[in-house]
């Protein structure tokens, strides 16, 4: 019979790295705590249109990585979410989240892209996301880029990250760079490839998103959506330059930077690293002050952000891994007829006490016990045998400093425990 295994490009976590996440996530609830979000959760699946209409027909996640069936049940069309903002904006309408002001969110989860799996790359990947709906001014765009900064400090990780950043403009300079960019592209026709030419009159901006490397050059000497900025664009930019160099956050203006989802104007960003390979962004967002009005709602600014967890757990682990895991208190060591059940007892006091407690089951050797509860890590070995079955107490040994074993009631064995 052939090995079930996982669907390709999907990870399970292991025991052995639920440290690295469990440490990571901590750091995440806490550091958004600080900045005054509040937590969102949307189901996995959602109706096909809203990633359209959201992040673009003409994109390649919507042209290509989408995991789209038909609900055999019903005949409803749905998608496996790709990433987190559509699903955001349209709970934000449907339950009229913005109806006394604007609002500041945030996600955490799986997100689904049928890409080529490499590393850094994967089908089923977890976002961080961060959305602020409801403010039009940079000072948003701002806060969200010392969120970063702030966040990779905490993370260890500062001196691995660069910030990029651009701006897209508003609708009339993307316009105008766009009849640019069909008239070059026009020009150059026969070096395009198929994607490109497709693309061509339907969305010109995603041609700059190839990963053809033929086309590189091409694209290199595209026209700049930079040099098409209107005064108002131009100010915003120039606000959130003067946020970055306030604080003091290192930056460099990449006017090739365009982002593949078709919902961004004004400010768009990523973090990159050089230590991950190919797959060097870690967290990228930007303005879409189009997006809610576009999906239904009242027209609201808004602006976000999305960092790909396993990338920046891939980083983390680079820089050190986890911190050192709290050990379990005790190890119940058990020998002896009838015994169990009173280490099963014994075992529920002391985590009654507030002690992290390891009950060995399944029987053995005393000697062999003892072996296990050294492997575990126990600062105590609990041993009960008949004699402590009887009188009802517990022998303490020390696992990891000097010390007898003694023999102690339940209340005493448990301070004793609790106490170092
Ligand atoms: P995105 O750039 O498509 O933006 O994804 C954000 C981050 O998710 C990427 O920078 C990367 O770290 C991670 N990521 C994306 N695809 C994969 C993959 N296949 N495997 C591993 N990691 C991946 C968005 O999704 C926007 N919703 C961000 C945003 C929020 N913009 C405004 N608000």
């Amino acid at each position: 019979m052939t090995q079930l295994r996982a669907v390709r490009g999907m990870n399970d976590m292991l025991p052995a790295d639920a440290a690295l996440w469990n440490h990571f996530e901590a750091v995440v609830r806490d550091w958004l705590k600080g900045y005054g979000y509040q937590e969102l959760r949307t189901p996995i699946l959602e109706h096909t249109g809203l990633f359209k209409r959201a992040i673009g027909e003409v994109t390649d996640i919507v042209e290509k990585e989408m995991y789209t069936f038909e609900d055999s049940l019903n005949g409803e069309i749905l998608t496996l979410r790709p990433e987190g903002t559509a699903s955001c904006v349209r709970a934000a309408i449907e339950h009229n989240l913005l109806f006394d002001g604007a609002k500041r969110l945030w996600y955490m989860g799986p997100m689904f892209r049928h890409e080529r799996p490499q590393k850094g790359r994967y089908r089923q990947f977890h976002q961080v996301g961060v959305e602020a709906l409801g403010y039009a001014g940079p000072d948003l765009d701002v806060e969200h880029l010392l969120m970063g900064a702030r966040l990779w400090k905490r993370l260890g990780l500062a001196e691995f990250v660069q910030l990029e950043i651009n701006s897209l403009g508003g609708a009339e300079s993307r316009a105008r760079h766009r009849q640019r960019l069909i008239e070059y592209f026009e020009a150059h026709e026969g070096e395009l490839d198929e994607d490109a030419r497709r693309r061509l009159y339907t969305n010109p901006l995603r041609i700059l998103d190839t990963k053809n490397p033929a086309m590189e050059a091409l694209v290199a000497a595209a026209p700049r959506l930079m040099d098409e900025l209107d005064a108002e664009a131009l100010a915003h930019f120039e606000t959130v330059r003067q946020g970055l160099e306030d604080a003091g956050i290192p930056y460099r203006v990449n006017p090739r930077l365009v982002r593949g989802l078709d919902y961004y104007n004004y400010t768009v960003y990523e973090w990159v690293t050089e230590r991950l390979g190919a797959q060097g962004t870690v967290c990228a967002g930007g303005r879409y002050d189009g997006l809610v009005g576009q999906l239904g709602g009242k027209a609201t600014p808004a602006c976000g952000f999305a960092m790909g967890v396993e990338r920046l757990l891939a980083l983390m682990a680079e820089a050190g891994g986890a911190p050192p895991q709290e050990p379990l208190d005790a190890y119940v060591v058990n020998v002896g007829a009838g015994v169990a059940r009173f280490a099963l007892q014994a075992a529920e006091a002391l985590r009654d006490a507030g002690l992290r407690v390891a009950l060995h089951c399944g029987g053995g050797s005393f000697k062999s016990q003892m072996k296990k509860a050294d492997a575990s890590g126990a600062r105590y070995a609990v041993i009960l045998g008949e004699d402590e079955a009887r009188a009802g107490e517990l022998g303490v040994k020390p696992m990891r400093m000097e010390g007898e074993q003694q023999r102690l009631a339940l209340s005493a064995a448990a301070a004793l425990m609790k106490k170092d």
